[in-house]
């Protein structure tokens, strides 16, 4: 299967007809329902098992959700289960999903590092999984997530799931030997934006001026820069050469960062994630 990536928005009226449940109410739980709720799933289709009272009272008093104590009281109503705890605790709360209650249920998982395969054994079969890598722009709905579906996982279960992420931003579909390479690029990619915004942000400190106008001037060049890159289609080579006057400042900067060697770190960078993921998921 080829890697392959679809625009926003497709099958949300399908959405708005199913009930789905989440395991764990925690960060990106939340950012999934944000984005739910603003795509016109209403929130009475929408239930949330979450250990503290807090979280539960702040998702139920928020967003009009469902909230309870118990997963099963999740797991039996509802036909889409999104599992977002973290995978440290997975298989625990596997285990205590009842497996007959979970036979026939789509489970989506956004566990890094979990395979589908292991939440097929662990629920005895009879359910189907789609993996999904999200990251953390889906707190303002501009997340990159990529989909793999398990065995059973039908053509319309990707659909739908595709139709969920869709809403917190824009998704592909990737085999699951590929989901550590995602992890490596766009799960551990926020980070490396930030320090090079950061760093963008202190050398306009540095030549002068002011914090908030330098992290302003830095972080909008990076998104405008990415809109560039997604609205042409067009390679990053050529956008950059179009930027490259003879003799100009621009060609002055590039020479610097080529002679720091920047591409070959940032390479070495998504290597070492994406090493570290493999490692994480064999564990
Ligand atoms: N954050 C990201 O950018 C990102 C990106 C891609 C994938 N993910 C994946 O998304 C998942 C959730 O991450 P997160 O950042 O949302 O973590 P989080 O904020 O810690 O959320 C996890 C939630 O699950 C709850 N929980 C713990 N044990 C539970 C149980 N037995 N049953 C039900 N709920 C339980 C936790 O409650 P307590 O706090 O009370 O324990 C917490 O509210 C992780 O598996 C992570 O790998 C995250």
């Amino acid at each position: 299967m080829d890697s392959e990536v679809r625009k926003p928005i497709t099958g949300v009226e399908m959405l708005k007809e199913t009930r789905i449940g989440f395991i764990g109410g925690g960060n990106m739980a939340e950012a999934i329902i944000k984005g739910l709720l603003a795509g016109g799933v209403p929130a009475s289709n929408i239930m949330t098992a979450e250990p503290s009272a807090e979280r539960r009272e702040l998702l139920r008093e928020t967003y009009g959700v469902s909230v309870c104590l118990n997963n099963e009281e999740v797991v039996l109503p509802c036909p889409v289960l999104i599992m977002a705890v973290k995978p440290q605790v997975c298989g625990d709360v596997l285990k205590g999903i009842a497996s007959g209650n979970a036979q026939g249920k789509l489970i989506v998982s956004i566990m890094a590092g979990v395979k589908t395969g292991y939440i097929e054994a662990a629920l005895n079969g009879g359910v189907r999984v789609v993996r999904v890598m999200p990251n953390t722009p889906a707190l303002v709905l501009e997340a990159a997530s990529a989909i793999s579906p398990g065995s059973l996982a039908t053509a319309d279960d990707v659909a739908l799931v595709r139709s969920i992420f869709e809403l917190l931003g824009t998704t592909c579909e990737v085999e699951e030997k590929l989901l550590d390479a995602v992890t490596g690029l766009s799960g551990s990619g926020p980070a490396y934006v930030f320090t090079f915004i950061e760093a963008l942000s202190d050398a306009g400190v540095k030549n002068g001026l002011p914090r908030n106008v330098a992290s302003m001037l830095a972080a909008q060049t990076v998104l405008g820069s990415a809109k560039m890159v997604l609205e042409t289609g067009d390679h990053p080579a050529v956008l950059r050469e179009r930027v490259t006057s003879p003799g100009g400042t621009t060609i002055a900067g590039l020479h610097v960062l080529e002679n720091e060697g920047l591409r070959g770190t940032i390479m070495t960078a998504v290597d070492a994630a994406t090493n570290r993921s493999k490692e994480l998921g064999e564990k």
